[in-house]
């Protein structure tokens, strides 16, 4: 069961993670509000924030840290965000809060990538979250069709619209064996946006909160 507590140990590893004098990409979630919490007690630590949502953006300038655009920014030292479920290969699946693209455009754009989480995060094999896949609102069902046809079952996430003002498809029942693949094979579908596996640019270190400290994995 997760606990916040989890959550937060593992927001605040991430501090040691953040150079002094940078701009840092932030993610969007529970575990990432933590880690804005933290910042803001060593705010003059970084130069700025390059935000992944909306919801970010707020919190963030709430906590008295600047919001700047990634056009502006060049690429980014670190990046920190949470996932919905994570390998001990580093691939990830994101989108349960529906900010996916701009976290992967955000992580893309990273030197590093730290992920932090709680142990109910941690999968042998991704897929049990349904995947979370980000679409142009007029090829929803066109796009759901052909991911019938990879396997899955994909429903639509009614009433939530993207920052980007696109539709999410959470596509269940996937046994996701080779995650660098599917990806691929999703964002090459007519009307995808992203989907929300994070295999190409997956984790760097991933920082598990447990009950009594933090777990730190990297990539090999
Ligand atoms: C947002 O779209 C997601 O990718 C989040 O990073 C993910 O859902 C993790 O959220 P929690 O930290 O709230 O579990």
């Amino acid at each position: 069961m997760a606990s916040d507590d989890q959550k937060r140990r593992a927001a605040e590893a991430a501090l040691a993670y953040v150079p002094e004098g940078s701009v840092i990409g932030v993610g969007t979630g529970s575990t990432v509000n933590h880690f804005i919490h933290a910042l803001a007690q060593v705010r003059f630590k970084i130069q700025a924030a390059v935000s992944s949502s909306d919801a970010t953006t707020r919190l963030l300038k709430a906590a008295g840290i600047e919001v700047v655009d990634l056009n502006s920014t060049g690429d980014l030292e670190v990046y920190i965000d949470g996932a919905d479920e994570a390998t001990r290969q580093l691939a990830l699946i994101k989108g349960g809060g529906a900010a996916l693209t701009r976290e992967k455009i955000v992580a893309a754009a990273s030197r590093r990538f730290v992920c932090i989480a709680d142990p109910s995060k941690l999968v042998a094999v991704l897929g049990r979250f349904p995947l979370p896949v980000e679409v142009i609102p007029m090829a929803r069902s066109y796009v759901a069709r052909q991911l019938v046809k990879l396997g899955g079952q994909p429903v639509w996430r009614e009433g939530v619209t993207t920052d980007n003002g696109n539709a999410i498809l959470d596509v269940h029942h996937l046994n996701i064996l080779d995650p660098f693949s599917l990806e691929t094979e999703i964002n090459q579908i007519t009307g995808v946006v992203t989907n929300g596996l994070f295999a190409k640019r997956r984790a760097d270190v991933l920082l598990i909160g447990t009950d009594t400290g933090v777990e730190t994995l990297t990539a090999t």
